[in-house]
């Protein structure tokens, strides 16, 4: 993985232009899907401070359950159209909370949060595979650069991986 060296002194939208880059050398459909997942999760981990904690929930066919992530521990369970992660399932749209505490029903795993990203990750089919859920300590945190390019890599993920 010599090839996934990005400065960590880029600004956002140069990051994720350099992610979207790195993606064909990080993301391998010969190796298992959970390894890809967590690589994704480290990559972005490692390149944002203002990311707190990153993850992937996945939807067994009844509600999302924690899968790969970077940060500390966090709620296993989630249902369809609960806290922010069930309410981008639910929707199949990204959500963006500026400020948790004004989101109704926002599920606190970690009470340090204040802003946050969840990207809904769908299969070719237009079925729920799960989402994307990214936390931050720091209010606004996210907005339509990282949508933008967030949903660009989950994209690349489901065209090239899934
Ligand atoms: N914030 C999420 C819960 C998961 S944790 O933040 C890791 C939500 O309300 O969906």
């Amino acid at each position: 993985l010599d090839q996934v060296q990005i400065s960590k002194h880029l600004n956002d939208e140069e990051k994720y232009q350099e992610i979207l880059k790195t993606l064909p050398s990080l993301l391998v459909k010969e190796d298992n899907l959970i390894s890809n997942l967590a690589n994704l999760t480290a990559l972005l981990k490692q390149l944002f401070i203002k990311i707190s904690w990153v993850g992937f929930y996945l939807y067994d066919g009844d509600k999302l359950f924690l899968a790969p992530f970077q940060g500390k521990v966090a709620c296993t369970n989630i249902n369809i159209g609960k806290g922010v992660c069930g309410t981008s399932a639910l929707l199949k749209k990204t959500v963006i909370v500026e400020d948790v505490n004004s989101f109704p029903g926002h599920i606190a795993c970690d009470a340090e949060s204040r802003s946050e990203i969840v990207i809904p990750v769908m299969k070719k089919d237009g079925s729920l595979f799960g989402v994307l859920d990214i936390d931050s300590t720091d209010y606004s945190a996210f907005n339509t650069v990282d949508q933008l390019y967030l949903e660009k890599m989950i994209k690349y993920l489901v065209d090239e991986i899934l």
